[in-house]
């Protein structure tokens, strides 16, 4: 929207009036850090600066070589994506520049990365990100995103390699942010601090994230379901009986559920997230733990959801009470809004079945 000066010259940039920087949204809620409020406001800075750069090759992709493989296989066995190594360097050269991150946990790199541990002032954070999610979906032009987990590490901790995932490898509850980026129709920037869940549009003419979606709720009741159904087969006969059952006429309204799969979990919880209903990634042959891993994709998740007013699980458990053991480990997810998340704990723990 363009409005003219007294002067006659067009003013394009009305749009920062009527909307709020993320530099300006984390500043002003400063207060609101338990920690070091300039650190960790750096710290976010840091994380949507490489958000951006991420964004620009991924609009690129097929402008610039970043299409396809890279012909590398990473710690999780899995053909890595030129956008995959792409964004990973991006987020470790904006975290070491910033200087307020002193670990790294990517799930593009088999170890942890210790930073700034040969300077006196490292950092106080450990960051875990999934740098592209849904890599699958890079070539054809769908939707992909990033994920980040934030935790406060020990004051005393010294940055010993020997001690490092006792330190890092903390529980989702005792994360102090998380969000994710999602390159889609447009990019937003979506986070918490643990004080609700905000959205930030990217505008690419000023180069600025712009409140666009404040104070995220999930609705309790949704119109779309996600999961790999291909592999049924290898669903408990309990999954399978929820599912029917999800996937049941509603006798009150006449509904039906929607089966929604993009491949990219950032977009289909992106859509849980706005509009309600489940995501779920189950043990299956190929994952008897499940797919998605615990570090860098469920836990940053589960404490959006959470903050949103919905629930995470792992059909047994809340997502953020599980104590990690790995940095790579995965667990069942079972994401959305809470009286789904329950009805499938239900059925997966024999407390309800198709005959109740
Ligand atoms: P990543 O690209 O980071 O490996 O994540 C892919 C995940 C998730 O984004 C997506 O929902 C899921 O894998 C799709 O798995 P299936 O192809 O097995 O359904
Ligand atoms: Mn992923
Ligand atoms: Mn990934």
């Amino acid at each position: 929207m363009s409005t003219s000066l007294s002067s006659g010259i067009p003013d394009v940039s009305g749009e920062l009036e009527q909307f709020m920087t993320l530099e300006q949204f984390i500043i002003d809620r400063q207060n609101q850090f338990p920690h070091s409020a300039a650190a960790f406001s750096r710290l976010l800075r840091d994380l949507s600066v490489a958000a951006k750069i991420i964004n620009r090759n991924i609009c690129q992709a097929g402008i610039l070589d970043v299409l396809g493989e890279s012909g590398t296989v990473n710690v999780q066995d899995e053909h890595q994506k030129k956008l995959d190594e792409i964004a990973d360097r991006e987020l470790v050269r904006a975290l070491r520049k910033g200087g307020e991150c002193c670990l790294i946990g990517s799930e593009e790199q088999a170890e942890t990365i210790s930073m700034n541990s040969n300077q006196e002032s490292h950092g106080q954070y450990a960051v875990f990100f999934d740098p592209l999610d849904g890599s699958s979906n890079t070539d054809i032009n769908a939707s992909v995103g990033t994920i980040f987990s934030v935790y406060l590490l020990p004051e005393d901790w010294t940055g010993n390699e020997d001690d490092v995932l006792d330190v890092a490898l903390q529980p989702g509850a005792e994360q102090v942010a998380a969000g994710y980026v999602a390159y889609g129709s447009s990019t937003m920037f979506v986070f918490t601090t643990g004080h609700g869940v905000n959205g930030f549009t990217l505008d690419p003419s000023i180069g600025e994230f712009l409140l666009t979606r404040p104070d995220l709720t999930i609705p309790d009741h949704g119109s779309t379901y996600s999961v790999n159904e291909a592999d049924i087969e290898d669903f408990s006969p309990e999954l399978r009986d929820f599912l029917t059952w999800m996937k049941r006429t509603d006798p009150e309204t006449g509904d039906r559920i929607r089966a929604r799969y993009i491949g990219s979990f950032v977009s289909d919880f992106h859509r849980t997230l706005l509009g309600g209903g489940l995501y779920v990634y189950p043990a299956t042959d190929n994952y008897p733990e499940g797919k998605l891993r615990l570090m860098y994709e469920c836990n940053p998740m589960a404490f959006l959801v959470e903050q949103a007013g919905g629930s995470a699980s792992t059909g047994y458990k809340r997502v953020m009470d599980v104590q990690p053991t790995d940095l790579h480990q995965r667990v069942p997810l079972y994401i959305g809004s809470v009286p789904l998340v329950e009805a499938a704990e239900r059925f997966l723990q024999g407390e309800q079945t198709l005959d109740d």
